[in-house]
């Protein structure tokens, strides 16, 4: 493992005990894998949660001295102004909230508090090299952008951040990046909910292999799209990186998909009725409910525009919170366009900055709530909250007429 004379200078602690910190933790991840060296990133986004560990971990760093040397954007914990309004939470939950904002502030990360940061936020480009945490996150910028990056954690993640380099290994490296398997679709994808419920059964197959995808009719997916496909492979499996032939930039053709290898036979064959039973496995719960969640990951304005469109002038019934947890610049746009106002009219409302898995959702526990997102119903069944999980068609009938079946 070879360190430059700098390195080696910022591990002796030269430059102080929170880059010594980062470093040591770049430079264990580098032996562990065998990296040959450490490369230099422009980029990071760290998968912040508002839990204890990793705020612990940003307070290690900067309370030491450490900064960020590269722009490190951040996933979202809850917006503590907003919420309050609605929402009780605890002394101890508002206080772990208000010291993650404000030492991820005081280390100069980039306050994005977006989960789908390859959409909009933090948007790498073609072979660059980063860093991302945030498991929807990663196979987005390695697959659809052809971006280089691990599975980081939200600690790597901020290590490399404030190092401004990370360890050479996995994807990073031509080798680790080609197919491992392949699986034909012959199914017709309708819209994003189609794609995750596909990424579901992707995940399961795949565990931490990338997938090469050959689809029978040619598709066309768009962002939202791609990004509920991996965020839900990432959920049932571990998969950071994927192919999608003749769609996905480093799979044109099938042969570079497997980098010019023997191209193996197909492991299975997904059918809409696949599709369909997955779905049903996911949504065992029929009955009356309390909670319409949208959002994991965060919705983008165009998706806010669909939910106006189902809703068609309907009101949400009075037994039913709907909330859409969104990226901020979707919530802005709503707000200059009037949209969040409209939806407010008819009992929808929106949030930018903040993830479904944090405690200002506690008061809906113990009741039926319903998503168009498999990852969120199964972040809040930990919780205590369990959910069916709908097309986005579907979740607006239901918060309409207070059930699902
Ligand atoms: Fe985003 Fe939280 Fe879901 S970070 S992807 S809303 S679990």
């Amino acid at each position: 493992m070879f360190l430059t004379d700098e390195e080696k200078r910022i591990l002796d602690g030269e430059k102080g005990v929170g880059c010594q910190k980062a470093m040591e933790l770049i430079y264990a991840l580098a032996l562990t894998f065998d990296a040959e060296k450490l490369i230099p990133i422009k980029r990071a986004h760290c998968a912040l949660s508002g839990q204890e560990g990793d705020t612990y971990w940003c307070e290690l760093l900067v309370n030491n001295g450490a900064k960020c040397t590269v722009p490190v954007t951040t996933n979202p914990y809850w917006d503590t102004c907003y919420l309050t309004k609605f929402f009780d939470v605890t002394k101890d939950e508002l206080e772990l909230a208000e010291r993650t904002g404000d030492v991820y502030r005081r280390i100069g990360a980039k306050l994005t508090y977006h989960c789908a940061p390859g959409l909009g936020t933090n948007v790498p480009f073609f072979g660059e090299h980063i860093a991302f945490s945030e498991s929807s996150a990663t196979p987005y910028v390695n697959s659809v952008l052809g971006a280089r990056s691990n599975r980081e954690s939200s600690v790597s993640a901020l290590a490399a951040g404030v190092i401004g380099k990370t360890p050479l290994y996995g994807y990073h490296l031509d080798e680790n990046r080609y197919g491992e398997f392949l699986i034909d679709i012959d199914a017709e994808m309708e819209d994003h909910y189609d794609w995750g419920i596909l990424g579901h059964c992707v995940g399961k197959i795949a565990g931490s292999r990338n997938a090469v995808l050959r689809f029978k009719d040619p598709v066309n997916p768009g962002p939202e799209d791609f990004l509920y496909f991996g965020a839900e492979a990432a959920t049932s499996g571990a998969v950071a990186m994927y192919h999608m032939v003749g769609v996905t930039p480093e799979a044109r053709t099938i042969e570079q998909a497997f980098g010019n290898r023997p191209i193996p036979k197909s492991e299975a064959v997904l059918t809409n009725k696949d599709l369909k039973d997955r779905e049903e496995l996911l949504t065992p719960n029929g009955g009356e409910i309390n909670l319409v969640m949208l959002g994991c990951p965060h919705y983008t304005y165009n998706q806010l525009l669909d939910v106006e469109r189902l809703l068609g002038g309907r009101k949400v019934n009075q037994n039913v919170a709907f909330w859409i947890l969104a990226e901020f610049q979707a919530v802005e746009l709503a707000e200059r366009s009037h949209l969040r106002q409209r939806l407010e009219l008819l009992g929808v409302r929106m949030v930018g900055d903040t993830c479904i898995d944090e405690p200002c959702w506690k008061s809906f526990e113990g009741r039926l709530g319903v998503t168009d997102s498999p990852k969120c119903a199964y972040y809040r069944e930990r919780r205590g909250q369990s959910f069916a999980v709908r097309r986005l068609s579907e979740c607006v009938e239901a918060a309409i007429s207070g059930r699902v079946e």
